[in-house]
């Protein structure tokens, strides 16, 4: 059961935020048990209806693709599509989807840059991510690289790169060079600790965030997505005009 249900259920009066001025969601892991999001088709359908109940009309989803953990091809992921909106045929559920890949930049990473390929979406948008516990030695020639090939890179959820807290400078020099920040909208309601929702803020407080995405993994998440969606940082990040969800 979802949040919205819960609370109709305990007859409270819930003012659902309009998420339709965001109109895509460009990062989530909604295709069954290929990463660690959904696991079945039954819950990617259920999360993809609460999207559409949400006010979105469009998905970018984006399942791991890694060197050791998640090997997952182009050829998986779209095969994984193609079940789940045969899934949302049948369900009357009425939205645009689109699969992508959240690319860690690991030691495969620059073979799969030269074999070309690499999955896309928006003007050449590309979502990559870094290890959690140190980034790779060479994660700026990769950039620059797809840079020098077109590519609009995305940096997924900076304000959980943590060896960067005491170093802003780091995150400062990755915008200057054109990268676009993708804020976890999930951060902001302590999803993942103080700690982040505070880094979260900060960089709201500094202009550095381009893009909000849900990161969707499952119900959990959901729960937390649609907390944030009331949170006053959140606001003010639309306020600022600094969005771009809706030119993707
Ligand atoms: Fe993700």
């Amino acid at each position: 059961m979802g949040l919205f249900d819960l609370l109709l259920k305990r007859g409270r009066t819930f003012k659902r935020f309009d998420f339709s001025q965001l109109c895509c969601d460009l990062h989530s892991h909604l295709i069954p048990d290929i990463d660690d999001g959904v696991i079945d088709v039954e819950e990617s359908v259920s999360l993809i209806r609460q999207f559409k109940q949400l006010g979105f009309t469009r998905l970018i989803t984006t399942p791991h693709i890694q060197h050791e953990f998640f090997k997952n091809t182009p050829e998986i992921i779209n095969s994984g599509l193609e079940e789940v909106k045969q899934a949302l045929i049948k369900e009357n559920i009425d939205i645009e989807i689109e699969a992508a890949g959240e690319y860690l930049l690991d030691d495969g990473f620059e073979k799969k840059m030269q074999n070309g390929g690499l999955m896309t979406f928006g003007k050449k948008h590309i979502l990559v991510e870094l290890s959690f516990y140190s980034p790779h030695p060479n994660f700026k020639s990769f950039i620059f690289d797809l840079q020098l090939d077109g590519y609009q890179v995305i940096m997924a959820h900076p304000e959980r790169y943590s060896y960067w807290y005491r170093d802003f400078k780091k995150f400062e020099e990755l915008k200057d060079r054109g990268i676009l920040f993708q804020l976890n909208l999930v951060s902001l309601s302590g999803h993942y600790g103080e700690t982040v929702k505070k880094i979260a803020q900060k960089m709201i407080e500094m202009q550095m965030i381009d893009l909000v995405g849900s990161d969707m993994h499952n119900q959990h998440y959901m729960n937390s997505y649609i907390k944030a969606a009331s949170n006053k940082w959140f606001h003010k990040l639309l306020a600022s005009g600094n969005l771009k969800n809706h030119t993707l």
